[in-house]
């Protein structure tokens, strides 16, 4: 009894801890909140072009200027506004350095093809360093260095094959212990020459050449639909309709899904927080992929330098208690940093793929209808290589890297296809598992495919743990596959 009854104050004590326990800093990303607003109008008659470009992140915009730049008439379809949903919360490394894929590419698909991976990621940090020297974009653009280390000596192995990997295809990768990380490694993947910059003010650059000359950025504007016809694609809308030759999804997760991409896309959330410390930080871009993924970089603020320290991943929709995810970031920034504030905190969803390859190219079953998703975190060069690749792929120019990112290449990883449809298919059957609130007259059953959403705690959002829908705490749909919002009357 006397032990019940200590168990009880402990878990008092906890849950009130819990209840006490303020995010450090703003609910906003840095990129989001150091810019302004943009105020593009919505869709406002039906018109024509030749190619409709839907959603307005890196690989929407980024398609949309090639395209322009090649003489085709556009237009941008964002349901929100743009470069505010997962582009607006990237950590913005501009890198050829992905974690440990360069060892799986070699084993899965042989080294000839994983050289293709490996060039077009390269060839993308040249493009957006010369986009922002040759159009004069200012966006805090500099080169730096990007690592993957290990504190943990059982993963020095996986750090040199991955070097051997990275170099075989022809790569700039080197071993290293030393870093300007204030807390000692065990070694890290290094490659020189890699990139960051602030993507918000790049992007916002690229928006304002492309509007204009019959170019069109529509806002708080949803895609609905998209009605196929030999020749013309009809883009149907909550504002009206586009008629246009060619269509391209870039909404993170295709709303239009004729290849049954919410078997083959695995949403995947993390935590960011934005810390200022009293050291001089360090200035490399680095990733550790040991038990405890973490991500940091140096990000220039007008009132002085500021770390962003990320991690604490989770599959979407699969973790309620996100308070916590942000508290454990919180005591690493304290651990590892001289800090001195935290003013940002903010999340973000990427898309992995089972075999680790985006998809990008021709939308399966569709002649004129092309797609780019699945960047596995790795956004600002695999979104600028699929701009490179799918706008080549509508003007039938040659690309020598489409077929390898082709959406309807065979499945390779069955494996990791059948573990995460069993995990999806899990989630159908899982009750509700979040604490309250419990709407009273909300049906909590996503409106994509009927998986039951969960409280998100940090958030206040509702998020489908099966392909990553999410809605505000009304229900509004705030991010896709799902496009409408929960329903009012069935209450369950
Ligand atoms: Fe597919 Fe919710 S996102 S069922």
């Amino acid at each position: 009894m006397k032990f019940s009854y200590f168990e009880f104050i402990i878990k008092w004590a906890m849950k009130n801890q819990e209840k006490n326990y303020a995010l450090p800093g703003r609910f906003e990303s840095f990129w989001i909140d150091s810019t302004p607003e943009t105020n593009f109008s919505p869709l406002g008659k039906n018109i024509s072009v030749d190619v409709a470009v839907i959603g307005g992140g890196i690989a929407g915009l980024t398609s949309a200027f090639l395209l322009k730049n090649e003489g085709r008439t556009i237009a941008i379809i964002e349901a929100d506004r743009i470069i505010k949903d997962v582009t607006g919360h990237t950590t913005a490394k501009i890198t050829s350095l992905h974690g440990y894929i360069y060892k799986h590419l070699i084993d899965t698909f042989g080294q000839e093809k994983a050289r293709l991976y490996a060039e077009g990621n390269q060839k993308a940090i040249k493009q957006i360093a010369s986009f922002v020297k040759d159009l004069n974009i200012d966006c805090d653009f500099e080169r730096a260095s990007a690592y993957t280390y290990t504190e943990n000596d059982q993963q020095l192995k996986q750090i040199e094959n991955e070097i051997e990997a990275a170099q075989k295809l022809g790569l700039p990768a080197s071993f290293t212990k030393e870093t300007d990380l204030p807390f000692k490694i065990k070694g890290a993947v290094y490659f020189e020459d890699q990139a960051q910059f602030h993507p918000r003010k790049y992007l916002l650059g690229l928006s304002k050449i492309i509007e204009g000359d019959k170019n069109f950025i529509f806002e708080n504007t949803r895609a609905l639909a998209i009605k196929e016809d030999d020749k013309i694609l009809t883009i149907v809308t909550n504002r009206g309709e586009i008629k246009a030759k060619h269509a391209i999804i870039a909404t993170h997760f295709p709303f239009y899904d004729k290849g049954r991409f919410y078997t083959k896309l695995y949403p995947r959330r993390s935590y960011v927080l934005g810390v200022k410390i009293k050291s001089e930080p360090p200035k490399g871009m680095y990733y550790s992929r040991d038990k405890d993924i973490r991500s940091i970089r140096y990000i220039k603020t007008e009132k002085g330098p500021m770390l962003s320290i990320g991690g604490e991943g989770h599959k979407a929709g699969q973790v309620t208690d996100t308070i916590s995810l942000y508290k454990n970031l919180e005591n690493y920034a304290h651990e590892r940093f001289n800090v001195e504030s935290i003013d940002y905190h903010w999340s973000t969803q990427d898309n992995d793929t089972p075999d680790g390859v985006p998809y990008i190219g021709r939308s399966p079953g569709s002649k004129n209808i092309y797609l780019a998703t699945g960047f596995g975190g790795w956004g600002m060069t695999n979104g600028t290589l699929a701009a490179t690749i799918l706008k080549d792929l509508i003007l039938d120019y040659p690309n020598e890297w489409a077929p390898f990112f082709d959406p309807s290449r065979p499945l390779k990883q069955v494996k990791r296809f059948f573990t995460e449809g069993i995990n999806i298919a899990g989630q159908y059957a899982n009750k509700y598992i979040s604490k309250p609130p419990k709407p009273s007259d909300l049906s909590l059953s996503c409106t994509h495919l009927g998986c039951r959403a969960n409280w998100n705690n940090a958030e206040k959002t509702w998020d489908c743990p099966c392909h990553g829908s999410r809605f505000s705490k009304d229900g509004k749909v705030i991010h896709g596959p799902a496009l409408r919002d929960l329903s009012k009357k069935d209450i369950k």
